[in-house]
């Protein structure tokens, strides 16, 4: 039986390789080439291009929806969908939800590919009932991942449990590339005697397994693979469709595509590639096998990097690494994709950094341990859940039962800011609130394309050298040197937050990052553990807690500042 082959390079294969920094008009200079193809469909949308787009790229995602489905004729557009996540990084009112679901269908989405990050159904099914009632294709997701109860039981009861709610196809998603070809043999095996809809593969080549998993899952039954143009391919993005075509041709699972219908396409993005040559993370181009050993997607692992490097700690890789797989067991073992993968590294991260685990812990740590992102597929030890959310009780129902309806009020707050002209837009808003508004009003600008080499980092001593002796004229004075301009991000873009040592009281931060929020004023009176201040790092919440009782002296920074690990942020006597 031919297999069908769905086409990524407009999606997984760009967010995995180039940043998600596709822009829309590369992608139409091409779009009707692939649409020739006669691919099963086109990932084009959906993941993290909805965020690439207003936030770097100064474009609309809708319009860009808009402008490539005018160009498809013969093939699918295909999204990835988070579930009740939609493409944002937390739960939606179901409002929201429907409205987003709704909104995608008609701008455009024939197949939406749903899944949620601990596989918690309960978060997948209103996305899923949405689309169904809309006549769109759903294709119901399984994360794969390995852990000592991710088996092949799970995997097919999670696969009965989405054929139940009536999708028209499964998808096991290999998002780290960990899917072995023998596992692959067993879950489809085991999958095609329970359900009849048609299975779908989407690997990464991380490990360099996957073009063995795909020969493996042809063997089982698989009825769709998930490739991207050899340009785009391989490292962390999936097989290359050319390889993958050939290999199966003249086989029981001929694709029926010609091998000769790629040429000027893959001529195109070869091209493309270098175009984007300076955002290309040579990481993410190569194979690397630590991702058997460690479990972190591809992505992640240069997420990592970049974090570390920002928290001038890049020596603490390995040790981070170590951590990683503890705290994901602690966390009760959730497969590690967006937003779990951010949830859990950064944790890992922060366990490293301050030298104590657990001693600082994100917010969206505690809403993941409260319950609010699904049930982890193992309970967490109440001994974890004492120390992450202390007495506080963890909820039992379905996230987004807890959540008001919020797309009246927010079309209110978008049309008062006088930023909305269409519903697209006041969905735009309440997925990015902080971003969106200045998207909305044209005030974005498109990031440029040539990225520099990232600036040298400062070294640890010239950071620390601001304190001299100065003598003119026999006479001896001391002085203090404050960076200016570039290059003061060691110590801080503000040049007057004095360090740690010289403030009576003073309370520094312990990572690199923005302040989003004061939570005291001058004056006020705080007791030891009150949250003063949330620092933005990361990516995730993290509240600076007051170390002593006493009265706010002096705040030396104001929200939206950035501040360095030892800033001092205020002072409390
Ligand atoms: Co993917």
């Amino acid at each position: 039986m031919s297999i069908k082959i769905t086409e990524t390079v407009l999606r997984d294969a760009h967010q995995s390789l180039l940043a998600t920094r596709m822009r829309t008009r590369d992608m139409l200079e091409v779009v009707e080439q692939l649409d020739q193809i006669g691919y099963f469909s086109l990932e084009m949308w959906g993941g993290a291009t909805f965020d690439s787009c207003i936030r770097y790229l100064n474009e609309d995602p809708w319009q860009r929806l808009r402008d490539l489905k005018k160009k498809m004729d013969n093939t699918y557009a295909q999204m990835l969908l988070r579930g009740q996540n939609l493409v944002g990084y937390r739960h939606y009112s179901d409002d929201v939800v429907e409205k987003f679901v709704t909104k995608s269908y008609e701008n455009g989405i024939d197949i939406f590919r749903v899944f949620d990050a601990v596989n918690d159904i309960r978060n997948m099914e209103f996305s899923i009932k949405v689309a169904k009632g809309l006549g769109a294709h759903v294709q119901g997701t399984v994360c794969y991942t390995i852990s000592p109860v991710h088996t092949v039981e799970k995997y097919v009861e999670l696969a009965k449990q989405l054929d139940e709610l009536e999708c028209d196809s499964l998808c096991i998603k290999d998002m780290a590339g960990l899917l072995s070809p023998n596992e692959a043999t067993q879950i489809i095996r085991a999958m095609k005697k329970e359900v009849s809809i048609p299975i779908s593969l989407h690997c990464h080549c991380t490990s360099g397994m996957a073009p063995m998993s795909y020969m493996a899952a042809c063997y089982a039954g698989v009825d769709i693979l998930d490739t991207a143009l050899s340009p785009l391919a391989w490292g962390t993005s999936q097989p290359p469709t050319e390889a993958v075509v050939a290999a199966l041709q003249g086989t029981l699972y001929d694709t029926g595509l010609d091998p000769g219908a790629f040429e000027e396409a893959v001529r195109y993005f070869k091209d493309l590639k270098e175009k984007y040559r300076g955002i290309l993370d040579p990481i993410s181009e190569q194979i690397d096998t630590n991702v058997l050993i460690y479990q972190i997607p591809g992505g992640m692992l240069s997420n990592l990097v970049s974090q570390l490097k920002e928290q001038n700690a890049l020596d603490k890789y390995m040790a981070v690494l170590e951590e990683m797989p503890k705290v994901r067991k602690e966390l009760g073992y959730p497969p590690l994709v967006t937003p779990t993968s951010q949830i859990v590294g950064t944790q890992a991260v922060l366990n490293v950094l301050m030298g104590e685990r657990y001693k600082v812990i994100p917010k969206e740590v505690k809403d993941y341990v409260r319950g609010l992102y699904g049930r982890s597929p193992v309970p967490i030890s109440p001994e974890i859940i004492g120390k992450i959310i202390e007495d506080e009780e963890p909820i039992n129902c379905r996230p987004a039962d807890l959540l008001k309806p919020e797309y009246e009020k927010k079309k209110k707050e978008a049309e008062e800011m006088g930023i909305a002209k269409s519903e697209e837009d006041i969905l735009t808003y309440i997925l990015y609130p902080a971003i969106a508004p200045k998207f909305l009003k044209g005030e974005m600008e498109e990031e440029a394309l040539a990225v520099a080499a990232p600036a040298p980092a400062v070294p640890k001593e010239c950071a620390i050298l601001t304190h001299f002796k100065v003598e003119v004229d026999d006479e001896v004075y001391e002085i203090n040197i404050e960076p200016l301009g570039a290059g003061v991000s060691i110590s801080g873009a503000s040049n007057k937050k004095p360090g740690v040592e010289t403030v009576k009281g003073g309370i520094s931060s312990s990572m690199q990052g923005m302040v989003l929020s004061l939570k005291v004023k001058v004056e006020d009176a705080v007791k030891e553990g009150d949250t003063i201040a949330i620092i933005e790092a990361m990516k995730m919440e993290n509240a600076i807690h007051a170390p002593h009782s006493g009265i706010v002296k002096e705040i030396f920074v104001a929200e939206g500042d950035t501040v360095a690990p030892g800033d001092v942020i205020m002072s409390i006597e």
